[in-house]
């Protein structure tokens, strides 16, 4: 592909589902130009509970998808898949291609006085630690405490985010990490930006929360400034979903997060891929 062309190639975002929407959102604000192709594995969400070798099975076959796309680079816009996966898939592609955790646990040192961060996140986030390696490589001294909150996955995609038992869901995975000396805390899955406000509110001032969105947009950038392959066309952006499950459900949902209007999404068989 010539330069010309590689610019104003797309660029590929997937998750499990709708969480990554809220990095796709993020890089919409901070890149208007650039066109992005995102899938969501609507069929085989939560991959929070799946073991290592199906989330790389996965996120291959996703990568294989995005591809055949022509995309440009990819940002694994979920925290289980770049915990588990990304280092294998970077080993095995010619594209650009990051995750969120690098970006949110480089966020979170820059913003904790005390050193000591909270991570929730998914069971297979937590177990993998990626977390805190990232963070103790940054500043050895930090203490990491990580909270698995499997259930906040299926309350953001039945669209429970202002219910009340969402409140009491919070409280029960939270509290203890609220009785320690965190200063901050990640929202390590990219579902849970979803519940910020809520959390925000649980948490109160003391604690300052982390959205690695909006630095993963920012290394977005900056990878594509240095490739010299940021678009700079001046075309309004194109947008294309694609998802592994029934397209409605989810394209209502994205109009409900994006500041776009999303006509239609797209159903694939990602086992093919
Ligand atoms: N949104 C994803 C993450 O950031 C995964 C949620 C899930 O499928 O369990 O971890």
């Amino acid at each position: 592909m010539d330069i010309k062309s590689r610019k104003t190639a797309p660029v590929g975002v997937f998750d499990s589902g709708v969480g990554g929407l809220t990095v796709a959102r993020e890089i919409m604000r901070q890149l208007p130009n650039e066109n992005i192709v995102y899938f969501g594995d609507t069929a085989r969400v939560p991959y929070g509970s799946k073991s290592r070798n199906n989330i790389i099975r996965f996120s291959r076959q996703i990568v294989h998808f995005l591809q055949t796309k022509d995309v440009k680079a990819i940002v694994i816009a979920c925290n289980t898949a770049s915990a588990l996966a990304l280092d294998t898939i970077q080993e095995e592609i010619d594209i650009p291609i990051m995750g969120v955790i690098v970006p949110g646990a480089r966020a979170a040192v820059r913003e904790t006085r005390n050193g000591i961060i909270g991570v929730a996140g998914t069971e297979a986030t937590i177990r993998s630690e990626t977390y805190t390696k990232v963070i103790r490589s940054l500043r050895p001294d930090a203490k990491v405490i990580g909270q698995p909150c499997p259930l906040f996955v299926p309350l953001v995609e039945e669209g429970f985010a202002k219910h009340p038992i969402t409140e009491e869901v919070i409280d029960i995975y939270l509290s203890s990490m609220k009785a320690t000396d965190i200063d901050t805390m990640i929202l390590g899955c990219t579902h849970y930006p979803l519940l910020r406000s809520r959390i925000i509110a649980y948490f109160g001032e003391k604690v300052h929360i982390v959205n690695p969105a909006y630095e993963t947009a920012m290394d977005l950038k900056k990878v594509l400034e240095e490739q010299g392959i940021l678009n700079d066309a001046g075309q309004p952006a194109r947008y294309d979903f694609y998802v592994s499950d029934t397209a409605e459900k989810f394209t209502e949902f994205a109009n409900s997060i994006l500041p776009y209007d999303v006509a239609a999404t797209r159903q694939i068989n990602i086992e093919e891929y």
